[in-house]
């Protein structure tokens, strides 16, 4: 049992975390400013836990937030390529300038360990796969930049300060709670609740991009890890599924579990998009004891019954 303090606890990943920490015992305090986070995420377990709402540009925030808590798990951030396309300015304020502040705040609070959620866009368009940790990073989004930055940042706190922070990256992750309404939604949010609504789906570019679909729980289970594992200190983490799946393929798998032939509208590639992307997971397995346990097409039908029950 430890004090957990999650930032971004009201967004799609870390609500389903908070929900997970709470079945382990842990006692779990939340800091969210609900940009795009919503306390309905939250409704039912409210109850049981704390509730700061605040923002991580704010120094003073970020160290109410920090004290007495031994693990960080910090999610917090503008999380869209898109978005960070149309405002740099503000995507570079929050996602770096808080990190900052929550990194100094989580060393001032003296906790144990900050885990940051990271992002495959660090990679950029270099077509080597699988993404392997020790590749030149070259982002092609100013969210890219922002989460890489932040990824040094983690490794310096722990190189000057002993602050025992490192970066799990994720790779397009997916599953209940991701909203499907925000102009910015991923992918897989919206091509359901499209076809759900019996309307066709948008797809930027001709849909042989391909990703490597992360199902929630499996990230869920690699934050718990990190929060223990022994030899995690200032390195980068891949966290997906080692399975790279193109936008038609999800496209075809959705229309058969939906039992419908609704085809898809075809519209211009988004700037800052990848083409490709596949992780090697082999670290994660080394250094945290990561194993993906549920695959695509078992996320897939999960999120399916999710989004059929609660749109
Ligand atoms: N979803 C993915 O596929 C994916 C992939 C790679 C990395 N990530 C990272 O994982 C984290 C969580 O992503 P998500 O998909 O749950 O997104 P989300 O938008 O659902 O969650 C982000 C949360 O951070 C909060 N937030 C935003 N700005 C804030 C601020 N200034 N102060 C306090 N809270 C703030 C939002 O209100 C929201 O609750 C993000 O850091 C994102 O960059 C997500």
């Amino acid at each position: 049992m430890a004090n957990y303090l999650v930032t971004g606890g009201a967004g799609f990943i870390g609500s389903n975390l908070v929900r997970a920490l709470l079945e382990a015992g842990h006692s779990v305090r939340v800091l969210d400013n609900f940009e795009t986070g919503k306390k309905d995420n939250l409704e039912e377990i409210k109850d049981r836990i704390e509730l700061i709402e605040g923002d991580i540009r704010d120094p003073d925030i970020c160290g109410s937030a920090c004290k007495d808590m031994e693990v960080v798990l910090h999610l917090a951030a503008l999380g869209s390529v898109p978005r960070s396309v149309s405002d740099p300015a503000t995507s570079n304020t929050v996602n770096i300038g808080g990190t900052v502040n929550m990194l100094w705040a989580a060393k001032q609070a003296k906790s144990r360990r900050v885990v940051f959620a990271a992002s495959s866009a660090a990679y950029g368009e270099s077509p080597e796969l699988p993404k392997q940790e020790d590749m030149t990073p070259a982002p092609i989004s100013p969210y890219g930049v922002t989460k890489l930055t932040c990824e040094h940042y983690c490794r310096v706190f722990y190189l000057n300060y002993g602050l025992e922070s490192f970066a799990l990256r994720y790779f397009n992750v997916f599953g209940p709670r991701q909203d499907p309404t925000s102009q910015y939604a991923a992918v897989i949010p919206m091509f359901v609740s499209a076809l759900l609504r019996g309307r066709r789906p948008v797809v930027f570019g001709d849909g042989e991009q391909t990703r490597d679909f992360t199902y929630i729980d499996n990230v869920i289970q690699a934050n718990m890890l990190a929060a223990d594992a022994p030899n995690a200190q200032g390195q980068v983490i891949n966290i997906a599924c080692h399975d790279q799946i193109s936008l038609n393929r999800i496209l075809d798998i959705l229309r058969e579990l939906m039992h419908t032939d609704i085809a898809a509208e075809y519209t211009d590639p988004r700037p800052g998009d990848i083409k490709h992307s596949l992780a090697d997971i082999s670290r994660a397995k080394k250094l945290l004891g990561f194993e993906p346990r549920i695959d695509f097409e078992q996320g897939i039908r999960l999120a399916i019954d999710w989004y059929k029950a609660n749109l």
